[in-house]
């Protein structure tokens, strides 16, 4: 029977009156042969279990090694020691699993994040680590409840798709067909009609596509979903699998949009910050300690929970593209020929520019509006100027692009012209194109990459740290 277990963050909170409690958890450390600390996941804080001197069989006691795992039934009293209001003065003390101290990867020490992706089977249980993971797990529940309360239908879009939503090409193929010798076509290319599904399949790029199906049908939906890229970017920001999440709206314009996308990352923020205090407040413990080794000029001007209070508590900034680039263009970095790539109207904006921006120039997220219809897909609307599309993106400090997103094209006559112009299959995508065939609406939606999210409420500067097993170029361990 395990269902008496009690959970240690609970028993943190519990007044003590010596009732009988049963905890299980890990081994931390056990010191003087008398205090075990106990952890279970639910808090980095670790319980004291008292182990009073003769009350326990030495043999036991020997066993009580770093990430052993222990059951405790005891009586919950005020600690006499600093540090925690309760303790467990330990009635009866069970070893469930051994442990290794001596094989056991993850010593009690400080170990680098580099070290620890390595061993990412086991660094939930660092504290680190299991700050970042409850944070995801929150802000994952508050974006479903944020939908949720708007009445947003929750869509489950596919996975192994046929289409390329973002006619970006950079995707991973599925198929039963024999690597070595696949059937071909008389010219020589390879027959997909034998494959498992009668045609070339892939993983998908973006739920977008089938959610317009659904924001026509339901007025508002969202999906979220794992997202796949097989673009060969080794960066800090990207990876080969990533979660998006891809609201879309019926009646809805760019300006909607983006007060949506503004209330939402506002409001995730904020349930973290009143659900994950505690987690947050260690994470911006490490990240103030780390940079204390760098130089002043590349620490960051406001410790994380600061930063995170500033952006819960302020508006994004709005500009258009063409307004960006003036703004870069009059920078002192610019004159200083401090950017690496091309600025001038019509480039497709580089980090380091997008960077400026929101770090320099703002010092807040800034919202891109209206970017040249030639370096966005073939899905946003046409503006009446002919050269620039009803395109949004969010950029973040210390991330840059965190969200993606646009008011659609729905005048039939016009996508299609669009469509031909970008080489996007017209035949192929008949079914998306009856969403403007049948009654079709203005309507808009956007994505948010999850991690990128995590990154910046957890503080933390290598996406490959916040999911739990990352897949990136050459990487797919575990
Ligand atoms: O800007 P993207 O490519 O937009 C879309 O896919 C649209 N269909 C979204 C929509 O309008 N429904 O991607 C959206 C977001 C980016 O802003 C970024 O946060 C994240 O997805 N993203 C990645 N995150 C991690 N690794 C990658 N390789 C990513 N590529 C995009
Ligand atoms: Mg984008």
């Amino acid at each position: 029977m395990f269902n008496k277990r009690v959970k240690i963050k609970d028993l943190l909170a519990t007044e003590p009156s010596g009732q009988e409690v049963t905890v299980m958890g890990w081994v931390k450390g056990f010191r003087q042969n008398q205090f075990i600390a106990l952890n279970d996941g639910s808090t980095n804080n670790n319980l004291q279990v008292v182990v009073e001197l003769g009350t326990q069989d030495e043999a036991i006691l020997k066993r009580l090694t770093t990430s052993a795992s222990v059951k405790v039934t005891g009586e919950l009293v005020a600690s006499l020691g600093k540090g925690q209001k309760v303790e467990v003065k330990a009635k009866t003390l069970e070893i469930l699993g051994d442990s290794d101290a001596e094989a056991y990867p993850i010593q009690p020490k400080k170990h680098s994040l580099e070290f620890l992706r390595e061993k990412a089977h086991l660094r939930f249980r660092t504290n680190t680590f299991g700050s970042v993971f409850r944070i995801r797990h929150t802000l994952a529940y508050a974006i479903h409840k944020f939908f949720n309360d708007k009445g947003f239908v929750y869509l489950h879009t596919p996975i192994i798709t046929a289409s390329d939503a973002e006619g970006a090409g950079e995707m991973f193929r599925v198929t039963t067909l024999p690597l070595d010798n696949p059937p071909r076509n008389e010219d020589g290319s390879v027959d997909y009609r034998e494959d498992f599904f009668g045609k070339s399949t892939n993983l998908t790029v973006s739920g977008q596509l089938e959610g317009e199906l659904g924001a026509t049908a339901f007025g508002e939906i969202y999906t979220f979903g794992p997202t796949f890229r097989a673009e060969n970017s080794n960066t800090a920001r990207h990876l080969a699998e990533f979660w998006m999440i891809e609201p879309e709206m019926a009646f809805c314009d760019l300006e909607d949009n983006m007060n949506l996308a503004e209330e939402f990352i506002h409001y995730v923020i904020k349930y973290a910050l009143e659900h994950n205090r505690e987690d947050i407040e260690f994470l911006a413990q490490r990240l103030a300690e780390e940079e204390k080794s760098l130089p002043q000029d590349k620490r960051s001007e406001m410790g994380l929970m600061e930063k995170l209070e500033f952006v819960v508590n302020n508006k994004f900034e709005r500009i258009t593209y063409t307004e960006a680039i003036d703004i870069l263009l009059q920078s002192p970095a610019y004159k200083k020929k401090k950017f690496q790539y091309e600025v001038k109207w019509g480039v497709d904006m580089q980090s380091e520019h997008e960077r400026y921006l929101v770090e320099k120039h703002f010092k807040k997220p800034v919202i891109v509006t209206n970017y040249p219809k030639d370096i966005k897909s073939f899905y946003m609307r046409l503006n009446d100027d002919g050269k620039t599309v009803a395109a949004m993106d969010i950029l973040a400090p210390g991330i840059g692009e965190i969200v993606g997103g646009s008011q659609r094209e729905e005048r039939l006559d016009k996508l299609v012209e669009r469509m031909e112009q970008m080489h996007v299959p017209v035949e192929e995508l008949s079914w998306y194109l009856d969403t403007r065939r049948y009654g079709t609406v203005p309507h808009a939606g956007f994505g948010l990459g999850f991690e990128r999210l995590v990154l910046f409420v957890t503080g933390m500067t290598n996406i490959r740290d916040v999911i739990a097993f990352p897949r990136t170029p050459k990487n797919a361990e575990f």
